[in-house]
């Protein structure tokens, strides 16, 4: 199989083989995104939604080189995260569950010990820390203003 989803957790997607840091979650493989036990350019696409955040951001920079490292040439990298931009005007705007949920979209829902979130992005960092990783063709796919749904290519 040449898709590769990083961080699939509960939510797994069709068609990708399914790596996660859990042991409880099914995944095909088990380990730590920031050293992917793969070869050099053994997948075609690298989907990742919703894990990003969940890595510091000096490890976050290791994990996209790796799935750079992992993509062919030309393979696609579609990645999903918070708008933290988003989230921080929703916490500063509003009161009650909207503010609780604006929360736990800039910390993380603390279900277990990798839900927490280490750093959060919007449309300029997340790119940024693409270019360097080495990715060209940055582009938002979603205008979708709470996430930050981008396709960029190796
Ligand atoms: C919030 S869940 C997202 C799950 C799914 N992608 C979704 O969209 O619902 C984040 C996932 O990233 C995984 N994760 C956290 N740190 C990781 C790491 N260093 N390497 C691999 N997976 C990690 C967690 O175990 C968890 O399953």
């Amino acid at each position: 199989m040449s898709k590769l989803e990083i961080g699939s957790g509960n939510k797994p997607k069709e068609g990708y083989l399914h790596f996660d840091i859990r042991s409880n979650v099914n995944a095909d493989v088990i380990g730590d995104a920031k050293k992917l036990p793969f070869r050099d350019e053994e997948f075609s696409e690298v989907y990742s939604r919703f894990f990003l955040e969940h890595l510091l951001r000096k490890d976050a920079r290791i994990t996209l080189k790796e799935m750079y490292r992992v993509l062919k040439k030309e393979g696609v990298l579609e990645i999903i995260v918070p708008n933290i931009a988003y989230f921080f005007k929703l916490f500063l705007t509003e009161s009650g569950q909207k503010k609780e949920w604006a929360l736990n979209k800039i910390y993380g829902f603390e279900n277990y010990v990798e839900d927490h979130h280490y750093f959060g992005y919007d449309e300029e960092t997340l790119k940024n820390f693409l270019t360097e990783a080495g990715f060209r063709e940055i582009n938002r796919i979603s205008e979708e203003e709470q996430y930050l749904h981008l396709k960029a290519i190796k």
